[in-house]
């Protein structure tokens, strides 16, 4: 029997991701993907739990499948990812449309958990594993992008943020083996892609054997100079001068780096468990300046974390200046339980400070974007050709090193093409330029 199957992904690039390994297990198993949910005999939702609102959407979501499946019996619907870590057999009791519930170390069970579901009863599988990084399994890319792909080279956090969930959804911290990264780089690159990201929690403190993050990034630079190397995210505390004397060294890794802060007050930091100060960063910081002078740096920053006062938001913003990000992910604090925080301190900034702290954080982004984007007018870039623009497509857009989108009029560039872009002129977002 040809069963059809539909994956519909939330939260970071990691479970879209996983979303592409999940393909590729069941493919093999002999299901079918198919586009329109409606059609599909397997709803699977790979979801997220870093914040209340990522779940909340998903819930959501789930009540308009369980409506279909009232009008389709034999629908059977699967919850992936971290919120079946997290949430186990309660989505399982509370949520009778639910058939399958299946962890983010378990895709590989997924046929054999679906042969359970298919008899009619339910099935969960939410270990966690030491080992498991799907190593030798192809992903199915997914999506449309034929430019750019994702590459998981490990998988799990240890760091235990006092906020996050990610430790307890992910599990431990384990590194795949390089030569299959390798090999999936180049076989990426020899079917026509000519970016790929390198994806972990922590990507900076991969170890495989011998080989450093430094190390694999200089052999995946290697499979061809034509081949653009990103990668995130990297946490503060282990950026090397070794990492950035590489990417100095090979023209294709992309300079751009994700370094999220979190906040900018040292008491903060602390109680957040990030393991750095402020100082530590802003060394990382000049680090990254000496080595690549034209690096661009993003972040992520928290709003309102717990007994977060006006004098400590008010050192985020100072940092945020001093810093001047190219751009940020910006997030209310959202309580998760069972985590240190859950568990140790009070959710005490008040909602509507949370929120008016949030804005003003967003706002500072704003203008430091705009004034980034400002300092490139004038300059010339090469760009990696993604696709035509959304407002015109008589405009083509792609991506500067720096990971800037550039806009730029459509001559007779396609696709995956490497040009050259003189920008004049920008908005906060984006840069627009001409071909030269
Ligand atoms: N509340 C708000 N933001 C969070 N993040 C992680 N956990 C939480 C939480 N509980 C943010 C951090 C992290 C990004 C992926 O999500 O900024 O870097
Ligand atoms: Fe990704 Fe974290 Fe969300 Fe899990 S909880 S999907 S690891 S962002």
């Amino acid at each position: 029997m040809n069963r059809t199957f539909f994956i519909e992904t939330y939260g970071c690039q990691m479970n879209f991701s996983d979303s592409e390994i999940v393909h590729s297990v069941l493919i093999s198993a002999g299901y079918t993907p198919i586009e329109n949910y409606k059609e599909a005999d397997i709803i699977l939702m790979n979801t997220c739990s870093i914040r209340d609102h990522a779940e909340q959407r998903v819930l959501n979501r789930l009540k308009e499948f369980s409506f279909l499946k009232k009008k389709k019996p034999h629908l059977k619907i699967g919850i992936l990812g971290c919120m079946a870590e997290r949430l186990k057999e309660e989505l399982m009791l509370l949520q009778q449309s639910v058939d399958l519930v299946v962890g983010p170390d378990a895709y590989r069970n997924l046929p054999s958990l679906l042969n359970t579901v298919e008899s009619g009863e339910k099935a969960v599988n939410v270990l966690l594993s030491e080992e498991e990084t799907y190593a030798e399994i192809e992903p199915v890319r997914v999506g449309d992008n034929q430019v750019s792909a994702f590459i998981a080279i490990m998988r799990g956090c240890e760091n235990f943020c006092a906020y996050c969930v990610v430790p307890y959804t992910r599990g431990k911290e384990r590194s795949r083996d390089y030569e299959t990264i390798v090999n999936e780089a180049q076989k990426l690159f020899d079917q026509g892609y000519r970016e790929i990201t390198l994806l972990g929690q922590n990507v900076n403190s991969y170890q495989y054997n011998d080989v450093n993050f430094a190390q694999l990034l200089a052999r995946v630079a290697e499979v061809n100079p034509l081949l653009r190397v990103r990668f995130a995210t990297s946490h503060p505390k282990d950026l090397s001068d070794e990492l950035l004397q590489t990417m100095s060294q090979y023209p294709n890794i992309c300079k751009a780096i994700h370094l999220p802060i979190q906040s900018g007050s040292d008491a903060v930091l602390k109680k957040m468990k990030r393991k750095y100060d402020t100082a530590w960063y802003l060394d990382r910081i000049s680090a990254i300046r000496r080595y690549l002078p034209d690096c661009s740096i993003s972040t992520d920053i928290i709003a309102g974390f717990c007994s977060e006062t006006e004098e400590d938001h008010q050192n985020t913003l100072n940092l945020m200046e001093t810093v001047g990000y190219a751009s940020a992910f910006m997030f209310k604090y959202s309580e998760r339980p069972d985590t240190f925080a859950a568990k140790n301190y009070p959710d005490d900034v008040p909602e509507n400070v949370k929120s008016r702290r949030l804005t003003e954080i967003i706002n500072k982004q704003q203008e430091l974007s705009l004034k980034s984007n400002q300092s490139d007018v004038g300059k010339t870039f090469e760009v990696l050709v993604e696709g035509v623009s959304k407002k015109s497509n008589k405009r083509y857009f792609g991506r500067n090193s720096q990971n800037k989108v550039v806009v730029f009029n459509h001559t007779n560039e396609k696709i995956g093409d490497y040009i050259q872009v003189q920008i004049t002129d920008c908005s906060a977002i984006t840069l627009i330029g001409k071909r030269l």
